[in-house]
């Protein structure tokens, strides 16, 4: 059977990965361990998980004319990612994110845009041929929200599968958009932000959800760390524990439970089967240093009991 074809929209970034103890404050200056280039970003990251999990995944965004632009493109080649699409603007530089990982594998991360932010709605509009030859549309929120927006009204009206990550955040997200969606993958953050709601437990976790059910989204899933995840749907809320793993270095793991959970629904699996495939691979995700340094490919996932 031909694999499902998936189309990822958004950022490509190239991390300044710097290992700190812990998280500096306001004013302080720390010592690192060590500092690291990797290829990054939340749209890259999505792609190449669907990719190595044994997806046909295409990709629009754009890198810039810098020293990053093309190891930033030949790594989603390399991983399997159709890049035809993905724009090299001479005149920009790429989008660089600067991560800080504790001895916990926590992060805290300042993404400087550059070309990412090039991909406006003409972009999208000029690629809607390949929006209608796809299967599942996956996008987050590091691109233009016009150009997030537009892509989501196109692949509705084509009656594709659409998976918004709304990552980072925005204030909120019209009311007509959210109707549009099949899910919506926040993490507590972003859930709270979006629904002007606490979001500090599970059942705190639902209670929000519902708020986002009622301006019109099909299905959410909030991604709780170690705490799993939380389905919520018209017809009820269903908790996934995590696995329990040593956390090494946490960035990309929600990056690549969406791509995972997209592949999952691809290959034929029911929401709650699809989301603990995702569950699996983000567990080994966090074991790994790097975006998409940790990414596993598909025998690794199979191989996990
Ligand atoms: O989700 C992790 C990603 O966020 C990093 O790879 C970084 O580039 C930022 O986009």
């Amino acid at each position: 059977m031909a694999a499902c074809k998936i189309l990822v929209i958004g950022s490509i970034n190239m991390d300044l990965v710097l290992r700190v103890p812990y998280i500096p404050q306001v004013g302080e200056t720390l010592l690192g361990s060590s500092v690291q280039r990797i290829p990054g970003g939340k749209g890259a990251n999505q792609a190449v998980t669907a990719a190595k999990l044994g997806a046909d995944v295409y990709m629009l965004g754009k890198v810039g004319g810098d020293e990053f632009g093309d190891p930033l493109i030949d790594n989603l080649n390399q991983a399997g990612v159709h890049t035809d699409h993905i724009d090299l603007v001479s005149e920009a530089s790429s989008g660089l994110a600067v991560i800080q990982v504790n001895d916990e594998g926590d992060n805290s991360i300042v993404v400087l845009a550059g070309a990412n932010d090039l991909c406006n709605k003409d972009y999208i509009l000029a690629h809607e041929d390949l929006v209608k030859d796809t299967d599942i549309v996956i996008l987050q929120m590091e691109i233009p929200y016009e150009a997030v927006y537009k892509a989501v009204e196109l692949a509705s009206k084509h009656n594709k599968t659409v998976i918004l990550n709304p990552a980072p955040a925005p204030d909120s997200i019209p009311d007509d958009v959210l109707g549009k969606l099949d899910y919506l993958i926040p993490n507590e953050t972003e859930l709270q932000k979006l629904s002007g709601q606490p979001v500090d437990s599970i059942a705190a976790a639902e209670e929000a959800a519902k708020i986002l059910l009622s301006k019109g989204v099909s299905n959410l899933i909030v991604t709780l760390g170690s705490n799993g995840s939380l389905y919520v749907s018209a017809n009820g809320a269903v908790h996934v524990p995590a696995r329990t793993v040593k956390a090494v270095d946490t960035t990309a793991a929600g990056d690549s439970f969406v791509a995972a959970f997209a592949v999952g629904l691809s290959e034929g699996k029911s929401v709650e089967a699809a989301i603990g495939f995702a569950t699996k691979v983000s567990s080994i995700v966090v074991t790994k240093s790097g975006a998409q340094t940790s990414i596993p490919d598909r025998s690794e996932v199979d191989a996990l009991v």
